[in-house]
Parts: C-alpha cells; sequence; structure tokens
C-alpha cells in the first residue's frame, strides 16, 4: 500500500472501477494514467477512485495510483477536490455528500437537454440561438414541428454520445417516418407510422424525449457536420476555451458525434465550406463561435455551482448561422486527437487539474482566514 505525498493538493478521479488489472477503469483507463501522470508537475496529488472506495464514516479513500507505470493501490484521506467521471447516476448521494462537506465537484452530473434548453432560453443573448424544442409530452409534440421543419429530432432527455437518436419526418402519404439506427445491427432503420400509432409511442415514452426543429446543418463533402467545443476553467478560475473543431458524420448518419463513426476536421476546412471565397466571414464566424460558447459556460456554470469544464454542440448552417444543439457536463476529449491536434489533448487534460489545484488552495485561504479572525 502506497502513502501519498504529504501537502500536495489531493484530488480523486471519480471512475467506475472494473475487474481488469491492466484496465481497471475500463475506457477510461488512459484519461486516468495521463490525468495522474501529469497531475505531479502541478504539484497535484490523483489517486483514482471509485465510489465503492469512499468511506465516509472514517473520512478515508482507497484507491489506484500510478508507481513506475503500473496501478497501485493507495489509501489516503477524503480528496481535497473531485473530479467526477462517473458516468453512472446511481452514487448522487456521494456527490452530494462531498458537497455537504465542502469538497468541490468537477463536475456535477449536469443538466439535462430540457432543463439545459429551459436555462438558456432565459439568457437573451442564448435565445436567438436555440433551434425550437419541447419535451415530448404527446404525438401532437412531434407532429407540431414534422409539419414546420422538414426534419425533426427526438432525443432522449439524458442521453449522450449520439444514443438513441431518432430523426421524424412527415411523408406525403401523412405516414410519420422515424429513422434511427438499430441497437442489434448498428444499421440505418426506419418504420414509418400513423398518427394514431404516433400518439401510442409518445404516450409510452412521454416525457423521456426532446422533440427539436431539425437544423438543416452545413455539409461537408456531402454529410453533415456540427461544431464541438471544450470550455475549461484554468489555473485562475476563469473559462478558457481550450479548443474547437467540426465533426463530420459517417455516410449514412444524421448524427456527427465521433461515437457514431464521427470524423474531426479542423474548424477553418468547415468554415471554408461555408464561405469559400470570404476569408472574413469565417473568422467572424469562429469569433462568434467563441462567444457563444464562452458566454453558454457561463450561464450554465452560474446555475450549478463549480464546473471545471463544458462541452458544447454548435450547428452551423447552410447560411453560416449558428445554432446550440447541447451541452455535456463530462466531455470527451478524444476529439484533439482527430484533429492530430496533441498540444490540445494535453492542455485538455491538464486545465482541469490546475483549476482542481486553485479551488483547493482558494479552500484553505479560506480556512486560514477563518482561523486569524
Ligand atoms: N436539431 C438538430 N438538427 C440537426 N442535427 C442534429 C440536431 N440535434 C442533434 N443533431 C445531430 O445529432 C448529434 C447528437 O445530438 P446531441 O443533441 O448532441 O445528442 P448527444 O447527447 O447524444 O450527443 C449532434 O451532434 C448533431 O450532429
Ligand atoms: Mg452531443
Amino acid at each position: 500500500m502506497t502513502r501519498e505525498r504529504p501537502g500536495a493538493v489531493r484530488l480523486g478521479l471519480l471512475m467506475q472501477r472494473c475487474g481488469d488489472p491492466d484496465r481497471p477503469f475500463g475506457g477510461l483507463t488512459p484519461f486516468a494514467r495521463r490525468v495522474i501522470g501529469l497531475a505531479r508537475s502541478e504539484g497535484v496529488s490523483a489517486l483514482g477512485i471509485d465510489p465503492a472506495d469512499v468511506d465516509l464514516a472514517t473520512g478515508r479513500v482507497r484507491g489506484l495510483l500510478l508507481k513506475d507505470g503500473r496501478w497501485t493501490p493507495a489509501a489516503g484521506p477524503l480528496p481535497d477536490v473531485v473530479w467526477n467521471r462517473y458516468f453512472r447516476r446511481d452514487r448522487d448521494d456521494l456527490l452530494h455528500e462531498f458537497a455537504r462537506r465542502g469538497i468541490p465537484l468537477l463536475n456535477e452530473s449536469g443538466l439535462n437537454k430540457w432543463e439545459a434548453y429551459q436555462l438558456l432560453l432565459d439568457d437573451p443573448m442564448l435565445r436567438e440561438h436555440l433551434p425550437e424544442t419541447r419535451l415530448m409530452r404527446t404525438g401532437a409534440d412531434i407532429n407540431d414541428l414534422t409539419s414546420q421543419y422538414r426534419y425533426v429530432f427526438l432525443k432522449p432527455v439524458a442521453g449522450a454520445v449520439g444514443r438513441g437518436i431518432i430523426r421524424a419526418s412527415l411523408q406525403p402519404t401523412g405516414l410519420t417516418r422515424l429513422e434511427y439506427i438499430s441497437a442489434d445491427t448498428g444499421q440505418l432503420r426506419a418504420v414509418e407510422g400513423s398518427r394514431p400509432q404516433l400518439d401510442r409511442w409518445a404516450q409510452e415514452r412521454e416525457g423521456s424525449y426532446v422533440v427539436q426543429q431539425g437544423l438543416d446543418l452545413a455539409v461537408f463533402y456531402g454529410r453533415s457536420a456540427d461544431v464541438r467545443a471544450l470550455l475549461q476553467k484554468d489555473g485562475e478560475g476563469r473559462w478558457q476555451m481550450t479548443g474547437m473543431g467540426a465533426r463530420v458524420a459517417a455516410a449514412d448518419r444524421f448524427t456527427a458525434n465521433l461515437h457514431t463513426g464521427g470524423n474531426g476536421v479542423p474548424l477553418g476546412l468547415l468554415a471554408g465550406a461555408i464561405f469559400p471565397d470570404d476569408t472574413e466571414q469565417r473568422e467572424v464566424l469562429e469569433l462568434e463561435l467563441q462567444s457563444l460558447a464562452v458566454r453558454t459556460a457561463e450561464v450554465v456554470d452560474a446555475a450549478m455551482g463549480p464546473m471545471g469544464e463544458l462541452g458544447l454542440d454548435f450547428g452551423i448552417d447552410s447560411q453560416g448561422r449558428i445554432w446550440y444543439i447541447e451541452q455535456n457536463a463530462q466531455p470527451g476529449r478524444t476529439l484533439f486527437e482527430h484533429l492530430g491536434r496533441e498540444d490540445l489533448a494535453e492542455l485538455a487534460h491538464r486545465r482541469p487539474v490546475q483549476y482542481a489545484r486553485y479551488l483547493a488552495q482558494a479552500k484553505s485561504a479560506r480556512a486560514a482566514g477563518h482561523q486569524e479572525t
């Protein structure tokens, strides 16, 4: 059993543990390896912990750190800051308990798609960039939108990585066509249903989808594309744009997520496809994306409490108009690998560590202040 370095800020990386000793945190193992490695150079001692490793009664945690490149058990007091990369929602009790004990959390599990939409609708600057969106209560919510827009997107309220998204459209026959990716075959499938069938379908899933105006997204070599921005707080607690890139959907896909076969390309290439003859317009587009992204992060942050990072999806339509698609409080960073931007990948792992150190130091400065008075 290893002891942590005394005096260093302690960062707990909360992740789901699995049985494989070489990949103890499953798909997040490379992420954990990287963060724990670079944390040292930031004077932060990072430990990978599963919720089951936390003993609130004794205020101790057991976890894993890297010693000579090998995963090694370690124990210590509760971390100063927790970085939440635990994607299940079955241990929100633990997250609340950290908060109650004054242990900052990066991040809370985040807002769902409907909560985020309602929040952003209150902001005069952001409102103009929101596609029409409703919480699906009845088939009429789908029907109202399919009669106005060529395509309508049905998205699981708490969904992510492109999973479960359906594209609906009203056919000349009066039937509604629903397109989706089959969970069994991974192939694009379509069904058509009458109005009573649609009503029944919606009723069985009431409240679990948002219904959204389909955007006429800009295309890149015939495939629809969108934009992902990673916003992170820096070592002084200020929001920064770590990086942006475009994602191009795979053939036969209407989602550009990297998980659904999308491919990352530099934003400049997409901007160039939208404004082939106008470099000034391209620059304006990038600046506008940048300021919208920072504004969105500020609004979400103000509502949620201390967040370290936020992934934002934007659509750009064929006229170059920017639309907000969604926000993600537990964003991935593989886009930068697609872009070949190792520098941005590095920064994307380092910034939350610097922000965690800032939070821990601010907290101990406050505690010291209390003692003096
Ligand atoms: N309203 C829309 N119009 C056109 N494309 C959309 C729309 N909403 C989502 N998409 C496409 O589907 C992808 C996934 O949608 P998103 O809302 O980000 O859900 P997820 O949480 O599953 O990533 C987007 O990145 C975009 O490519
Ligand atoms: Mg998304």
